[in-house]
């Protein structure tokens, strides 16, 4: 890999610097010398277009703090993102990808990102949060613009912030004066947190937890019809499912790069100077491919052992919601290969629709034929 630690300018024009080298990821991403705390340095990257007083709300969340102040946010939350409650919504999962895709059956073109992968994820996180299901349409919606538009002041993203802001604050003095559901919100409301920091909470799991997901939905049908001997290997032993979503992390994670970070001290990281109070990101798309860690990087291996990628990040800011993402995304693929036995792509690979975002490399949508039966075998 050339250029192991980059400098890139973003375009508010703040300068970046992007560590790709796996081994330094994993090392800085450990490192409480970074800071998730960004605003000092003026910008947020993905929330530089805000206004103070939204970003004054989002600062209190999750990926803005350091410890210890992470540290008690982030123990509110794990309860509900435990394997052993991924697995317990896996039934309500399976229901949600059999009624999505009741509506698909016989129609000869079915988008697979509308039609399918961005909606179970937000029916889950409906459910799990304790959000009406008749809201997920608005703020599916609103997470898609805050994490796909690109950064720019003016842009829709502040409206959107605002939309939901307005609608979390709502929803928490609304769940205030009713009955505890059992639901996370519940949870949060019982924990003594006041109504702002729940508020931010709120937000976090709505924002990173639609987009993030659909998208693993997607790229790994995707990945998977482009090899059809490794998608012939897990039809023929779903137990390789767990396996090949990783690999499908690894190759191509939802989010390319992590959120900024900032140097609270100067760091030599592979023989470049960072000065303290610089913006420091790392590529989890390149780090996935570095060949000093993984065999043939290249290759997409359903099989692939002892896969250590950073499809969901590392350290303490590692993705919550792992668990949850992860059994959402085994049981999209499993029940849409278990219904179809035939899943053609429309149109060319070439052809595919992707938008670069801030902080995706998005598939904007997967055109597919699906079938019950080969055509071949009905005539
Ligand atoms: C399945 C696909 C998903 C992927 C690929 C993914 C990826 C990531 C990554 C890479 C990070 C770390 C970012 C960084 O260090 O800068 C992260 C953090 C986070 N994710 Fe996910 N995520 C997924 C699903 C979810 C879901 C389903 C939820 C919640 C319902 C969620 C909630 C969060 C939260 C709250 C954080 C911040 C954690 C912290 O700062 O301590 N994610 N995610």
């Amino acid at each position: 890999m050339s250029g192991r630690v980059v400098r890139v300018t973003q375009p508010d024009g703040l300068l970046v610097w992007m560590v790709r080298g796996y081994d330094s990821v994993r090392a800085l991403l450990n490192d409480p010398s970074l800071s998730s705390d960004t605003r000092a340095a003026g910008s947020k990257g993905l929330l530089s277009d805000l206004p103070p007083d939204l970003r004054e709300v989002l600062a209190l969340d999750l990926f803005s703090n350091d410890p210890p102040t992470h540290t008690e946010l982030r123990r509110l939350l794990t309860p509900a993102f435990t394997a052993h409650q991924a697995r317990e919504l896996r039934p309500m999962m399976r229901e949600v990808a059999h009624e999505l895709l009741d509506a698909c059956e016989g129609r000869p073109v079915v988008d697979l990102v509308a039609d399918y992968a961005d909606r179970l994820p937000t029916a889950v996180l409906c459910t799990l949060i304790g959000i009406p299901r008749e809201d997920g349409p608005m703020i599916r919606h609103w997470a898609d613009t805050f994490v796909s538009q690109p950064v720019e002041p003016g842009g829709v993203r502040p409206q959107m912030i605002t939309a939901l802001i307005t609608y979390a604050r709502a929803l928490v003095k609304r769940r205030r004066a009713g009955q505890d559901s059992g639901d996370l919100l519940s949870r949060l409301l019982r924990s003594g947190l006041d109504d702002d920091h729940i508020v931010a909470l709120v937000l976090d799991l709505v924002i990173a937890g639609q987009t993030a997901p659909a998208q693993l939905i997607a790229k790994s049908m995707r990945l998977l019809l482009a090899s059809p001997a490794q998608l012939a290997l897990v039809r023929a032993d779903p137990s390789l499912l767990p396996g090949a979503i990783d690999e499908c992390l690894r190759l191509d994670p939802p989010l390319k790069i992590s959120i900024f970070r900032r140097a609270t001290r100067p760091l030599m990281v592979e023989g470049v100077h960072i000065q303290a109070g610089e913006i420091v990101s790392f590529s989890f798309q390149d780090a996935n491919r570095d060949d000093t860690c993984f065999a043939d990087p290249e290759r997409f291996d359903v099989r692939r052992t002892d896969n250590q990628h950073l499809g969901f990040g590392y350290g303490i800011h590692r993705c919550v919601g792992a668990n949850l993402g992860k059994v959402a995304t085994e049981t999209a693929i499993e029940v849409l290969l278990e219904r179809f036995p035939v899943i053609e792509l429309v149109g060319s690979p070439e052809d595919l629709p992707w938008k670069e975002t801030a902080i995706m490399h998005k598939l904007v949508a997967l055109p597919l034929r699906l079938a019950r039966r080969p055509v071949t075998a009905t005539r």
